[in-house]
């Protein structure tokens, strides 16, 4: 075991309190595009940040629509990797532990993670652009760029991807028990995000200045690195997997 990682289990072994906060990072290795390479394929001639804002909706609603169905199917295609199920080993051993993530997926979940605190949304929860009436997922997944959007149930508005938009808020519930966890933790555990987007990159910096040690886990660089009393230097699906055996490897905590 390196050094860093040995730097990391002691705290996160002795931790009682764990925020852990995650970011597109974390599926990559499930094979779903980072937000950045979202783009590759199908999408590569969009950008993203002309199709994930309430504008882009109003303006196309069926081109806005097929990019979320498209992302969701990808999705619905990957798998969990060894990274999601890290994270679920490390919420079952630490009773005092919460999943804070940035992402839309579901791969947290389908690895175990009973309730992750999704604070830019989740492409399984559609819901009405009019009248916000949350509604169901769509059977199967449409094929091809333009999708018209179902209709809504009570109101017959446009449904829309429950995910946040730039320009939007995040939802209130969602900052707000994100804030509460990473103002109270002992140890914050940042995994695969880059850092850049506000107010989420505010999460681990909120519980650096509440006192907790902040250990992430990233191949690059990130200005994360300037709040982390531990860089762990890799990819989700190694680096985790790693530090759950070097606290719990025997299968008691340490
Ligand atoms: P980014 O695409 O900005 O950053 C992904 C981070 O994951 C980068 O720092 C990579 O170095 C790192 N990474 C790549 N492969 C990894 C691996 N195998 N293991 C660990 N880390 C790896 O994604 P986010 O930081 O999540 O918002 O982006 C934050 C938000 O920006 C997204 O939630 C999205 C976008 O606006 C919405 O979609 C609402």
């Amino acid at each position: 075991m390196g050094q860093p990682t040995r730097d990391a289990a002691v705290p996160l072994g002795q931790a009682r309190r764990v925020v852990i906060f995650t970011g597109a990072g974390m599926s990559a290795e499930s094979g779903v595009p980072t937000f950045r390479d979202a783009l590759t394929g199908l999408w590569r001639r969009f950008d993203a940040q002309a199709l994930a804002t309430p504008e882009a909706f109003r303006d196309d609603p069926a081109l806005v629509w097929g990019w979320y169905e498209w992302r969701r199917g990808a999705v619905q295609r990957a798998r969990p990797n060894a990274g999601h199920r890290a994270v679920a080993a490390i919420e079952a051993r630490v009773p005092g532990s919460v999943l804070i993530t940035q992402n839309v997926d579901d791969l947290h979940e389908r690895a175990g993670s009973a309730a992750p605190v999704h604070l830019h949304g989740s492409l399984f929860a559609p819901r009405c652009s009019a009248c916000a009436l949350p509604a169901p997922v769509p059977d199967g997944v449409a094929d091809g760029r333009r999708v018209p959007p179902p209709r809504c149930g009570r109101c017959s508005g446009p449904v829309r991807p429950g995910v946040v938009w730039f320009g939007e808020p995040l939802p209130r519930e969602a900052i707000d028990a994100a804030v509460e966890a990473a103002s109270s933790c002992d140890l914050l555990l940042t995994v695969g995000t880059s850092g850049l987007v506000y107010p989420a990159a505010e999460i681990p910096q909120v519980a650096a200045r509440a006192g907790a040690t902040v250990i992430q886990v990233n191949p690059d660089e990130t200005p994360l690195d300037r709040v982390s009393d531990v860089n762990l230097r890799g990819p989700a699906t190694q680096v985790l997997p790693a530090l759950v055996d070097a606290v719990w490897g025997n299968g008691q905590r340490t």
